[in-house]
């Protein structure tokens, strides 16, 4: 399909790109906000470890929940009225985790945050894809994960600042009320912006073509992808969207073990992104660094360190996932992660000490750096956006919102068993075997990229049909 690549229109496209980028931000920041907060919540709510882990991961149920749910509003609604229910539920939860005076108060709005983190899990890549023309599709889909890792890396600094204006720690007061609820408060500040550009930028051409809005279609593909014959567009995707009517549980549905076989495959990519570990370290990293020895502010300071190498390096997706490919990054990345993660647990097999009074005698803790930012630098270049952008794309039309849902939901479950899983876990078999059990899906990743994921790449939406 012709488009024009003018630069006109390329700035068009990123910004519209960058307006639903805002859904990944708030992704990354409410994600992990509660790190700061955690121990404060722990103190004031007397919590146990149980109980503490337990609000920490609920929202993660949340997110499953509006990841499973937003397919199905999108289609019916439209992607932009999603975002400002996106946007909604994440200003109503961060007010409410804020200023809440019970722990079941803070868990339901955790849960509702969730919500807006599922939803907006699924209809930025939905929206990315459906907007973005053909040729630089996987970097406009990237910029998602740019934002998820800007969002983490923000959340980790504001939660920073705001114990540092309040005395130092989290359970100080600033402003009559706790440092750790100010770290929830300041997430309306993205949330208002998420809704306000929300209502600014177009609907997505895919959903007006469905609702017979065909001028408004043709008019989104002219202005924003430069499409120069939008008519020729919107009979393809009518084509498609034809077929797409009885979109349900019916067209996923399939021989293999119920679903159809690409289903399964998106599935079991979004889990592998997760039972590589990314989160333990990002969840846990402060807490990690300091059961092998590091001192409070050098466990911030690799936590830091760990969180730009996770923003720098997604440049390299954008800048190399339309060119390389989707298959060769993962597999590139399957490879870099496995021996990352194979070094930090060799170097975690020579922790000495217990309990509180443990250490990694050197050269070790400097190798157990060197192997979790390494498994980061691959999972940072190559599965964290790649995941997304081929959960975006690779569904024929028909099923795309339905699979979306669904891989994306498997995706936040597979975090909630991880995060819920990974302090007890790390009690049970230690830091070494658990870090092992990573690496091991590391390289059961590479094997399944190779014999079971397709190239996109270049590929039109209207053209997937493996
Ligand atoms: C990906 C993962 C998410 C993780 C993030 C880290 O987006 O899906 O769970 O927190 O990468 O950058």
């Amino acid at each position: 399909m012709t488009t024009q690549a003018s630069a006109n229109h390329t700035a068009k496209v990123i910004g519209v790109t960058v307006a639903a980028a805002v859904g990944g931000f708030l992704f990354g920041f409410d994600s992990s906000v509660i790190n700061g907060a955690v121990d404060a919540i722990q103190g004031h709510f007397v919590l146990g470890e149980f109980l503490t882990g337990f609000t920490v991961a609920i929202a993660l149920l949340g997110c499953a929940a509006g990841a499973w749910f937003a397919g199905g509003l999108a289609d019916r609604w439209g992607r932009k009225k999603v975002m400002l229910l996106g946007s909604f539920l994440f200003i109503v939860s961060s007010i409410g985790s804020g200023l809440a005076f019970s722990v079941p108060d803070l868990m339901v709005w955790r849960v509702l945050g969730g919500l807006g983190i599922g939803i907006a899990s699924v209809i930025a890549p939905a929206y990315i894809a459906e907007i973005s023309p053909a040729r630089m599709r996987g970097s406009l889909a990237s910029l998602q994960q740019l934002a998820i890792t800007v969002g983490i890396f923000a959340a980790l600094l504001s939660d920073a600042v705001l114990a540092n204006s309040a005395g130092g720690a989290s359970n100080d007061y600033w402003f009559g009320i706790e440092a750790w609820r100010w770290m929830f408060i300041v997430g309306v500040v993205p949330a208002v912006v998420y809704g306000v550009l929300a209502l600014l930028i177009p609907e997505s051409p895919r959903y007006l073509v469905g609702q017979h809005l065909d001028e408004e279609a043709a008019r989104v593909l002219a202005e924003v992808t430069g499409e120069l014959h939008p008519d020729e567009r919107i009979h393809e995707i009518r084509l498609t969207l034809r077929k797409e009517k009885q979109s349900s549980f019916a067209d996923i549905r399939g021989p293999r073990f119920g679903l159809q076989p690409l289903v399964w495959v998106g599935i079991i990519m979004a889990v592998l992104q997760q039972f590589v570990g990314i989160n333990a370290i990002f969840y846990y990293s402060t807490t990690l660094w300091k059961s092998v020895g590091f001192s409070e502010s050098q466990s911030f300071t690799t936590s830091v360190i760990t969180s730009v190498i996770n923003v720098v390096m997604t440049f390299v997706a954008i800048l190399f996932v339309d060119r390389v490919g989707r298959r060769n990054l993962l597999m590139a990345g399957s490879i870099g992660m496995f021996v990352g993660l194979l070094l930090a647990a060799v170097a975690f097999s020579q922790q000495i000490g217990s309990g509180d009074d443990v250490s990694l005698p050197e050269p070790w803790g400097v190798v157990a750096l060197i192997g979790a930012n390494l498994f980061v630098v691959f999972f940072a270049a190559t599965w964290g956006p790649v995941m997304w952008v081929l959960l975006g794309e690779m569904f024929p039309n028909r099923m795309r919102a339905m699979a979306l849902g669904i891989g994306t939901a498997a995706n936040w479950v597979a975090n909630f068993v991880i995060s819920l899983m990974f302090p007890q876990l790390t009690e049970w078999v230690g830091l070494s075997i658990v870090y092992g059990g990573f690496a091991f899906f590391a390289a059961v990743s590479f094997f399944f990229v190779k014999a079971k994921i397709p190239e996109t790449k270049g590929l039109e939406l209207e053209d997937m049909k493996f």
